[in-house]
């Protein structure tokens, strides 16, 4: 049976603004993600003086991050994916000069990583943006800041082209629709008008980054990335069929532009329905027309679609609130627990796009305790893993082409729903809880043991 090709990216998967702390140091400006520190459910809460929050220091990352690459390299890490803040790099956005401190961080953490081998996986853009951006011009709202991101997209190209060789524009690209300050920056109640033509001007902005990648590093690899949303109908009567055709059209709707470069014509019929008439120039269709060398998701749960949604409960999900399947159980925070879902996604996204495919996101996240001894048996985090990664080796064998996989936060990190400690995805254990307290050591937790084996054997210790 086809199974884990020999170069298979194993690794795992995080954020700047999880992760680092050090959230004003070294000339680094504000961003949008550090406004949020209720957590995105709690709204957009702007900070004034003496104001704190978790993600501020998060887990140090900044600081100790020699000693988290080292544990990484202990599991036999092949690739980390994680993000450049951009707000280190350009601190309102806007400026002529790039910040030299932010730059020197990044250089020393990819050195950091050369020495164990470890390939980087660089996001652009993780969940934040400057936001001096969306004080001067409304986010993605406005044109001017495509300018923005792409000047400093050839920053970092430029400055770490020898360096970095696999790149992700927008992460979840498809969340401006569910939570649209997180996506494109903007506030208050936007209508639909403004939110589609927000994200049209990160489309483009998406595919400019494409085509400078392209001429400034010929031999990287640059996806982009989508929250894989799979949708499955309620029933099977046809009208829960076309329903879940919809939904998950919904966030595909990114995936098609970014691959084939042109928005789909159904696309059209939704606009004209929601009245939504987008200024499209013809200089962004050339731009569109730079599309992706690989197409990257994300995958946690999977949800029904209906045409009766007043019959069903929703459940608590990420961003998005779900339908439940009454097939499947969830996790403590309420995420519908489908591994079967994962083989069905991978396979169509390989029949739609044949582009290789790349999970970057995946995992469980739970609650953990340690005991006496030191010890976290965290046996239903293996489970989790285990029972996804054996349908993804399916799916090699159905023939998906598939880069690698990164599990989600391998290091506890800080949600990004919830801006919690105590919801951990980690192989690493960190000694913080939601309060802030804590030494921040960090622990191996059973699963890190776990993870390394399954690296070692390349997934044959499944
Ligand atoms: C993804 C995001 O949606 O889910 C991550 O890209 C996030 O940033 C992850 O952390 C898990 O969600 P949460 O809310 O548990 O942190």
């Amino acid at each position: 049976m086809k199974t884990f090709p020999a170069d298979f990216l194993w690794g795992g998967s995080m954020a700047a603004n999880q992760v680092e702390g050090a959230w004003n140091h070294d000339g680094k400006g504000v961003s949008t993600s550090d406004l949020q520190f209720k957590g995105l459910h709690g709204g957009v809460t702007p900070r004034s003086a003496g104001d704190s929050c978790i993600k501020d220091t998060a887990i140090d990352f900044y600081h100790q991050y020699p000693q988290d690459i080292k544990l990484f390299a202990e599991m036999g890490f092949k690739v980390l994916r994680t993000s450049i803040a951009w707000t280190r790099i350009y601190p309102q956005g806007d400026e002529a000069e790039p910040n030299e401190a932010g730059l020197a961080f990044y250089d020393q953490l990819f050195d950091e990583m050369a020495k164990y081998n470890i390939q980087p996986l660089i996001t652009l853009s993780h969940y934040e943006m400057p936001y001096g951006l969306v004080e001067k011009y409304n986010g993605w709202g406005s044109r001017n800041t495509i300018a923005h991101f792409e000047k400093y997209a050839r920053t970092v190209f430029s400055r770490y082209k020898d360096k970095v060789k696999y790149w992700l524009t927008f992460n979840e690209i498809n969340m401006a629709i569910h939570s649209p300050f997180t996506g494109v920056g903007l506030s208050g109640e936007p209508s639909k008008q403004e939110i589609y033509q927000a994200i049209h001007h990160q489309l483009v902005a998406s595919a400019l980054a494409v085509k400078a990648c392209h001429e400034i590093i010929p031999d990287a690899k640059i996806g982009n990335m989508l929250l894989g949303a799979l949708r499955y109908p309620m029933t099977c009567q046809p009208k829960d069929v076309l329903e879940s055709l919809q939904k998950n059209r919904e966030w595909l709707f990114f995936g098609d532009v970014q691959v084939r470069g042109t928005y789909p014509a159904w696309m059209g019929r939704y606009f004209r329905e929601n009245n939504i008439e987008l200024q499209i120039s013809d200089d962004d269709l050339t731009a569109l027309s730079h599309t992706v060398d690989f197409v990257s998701f994300s995958y946690y749960m999977s949800g029904c679609a209906t045409f009766e949604p007043e019959k069903y409960l929703t459940s608590r999900g990420n961003i998005i609130r779900l339908i439940p399947n009454p097939n499947l159980k969830a996790s403590e925070w309420g995420w519908q627990i489908d591994p079967e879902g994962l083989r069905i996604l991978l396979n169509d996204l390989w029949d739609r796009y044949q582009k290789p495919l790349f999970i970057v996101e995946n995992g469980l996240g739970a609650r953990d305790v340690v005991e006496s001894d030191g010890t976290i048996n965290d046996s239903y985090r293996i489970d989790y893993l285990r029972q996804h990664l054996l349908q993804v080796r399916e799916a090699i064998a159905d023939g998906v082409e598939l880069l690698g996989y990164t599990s989600w936060g391998p290091i506890d990190l800080v949600s990004a729903g919830t801006a919690q400690m105590e919801k951990r995805y980690g192989f690493i254990h960190v000694d913080r809880d939601d309060q802030g307290q804590g030494s921040l050591v960090r622990r191996r937790k059973n699963s890190f043991w776990w993870y390394q084996d399954i690296i070692r054997s390349n997934g044959a210790a499944l």
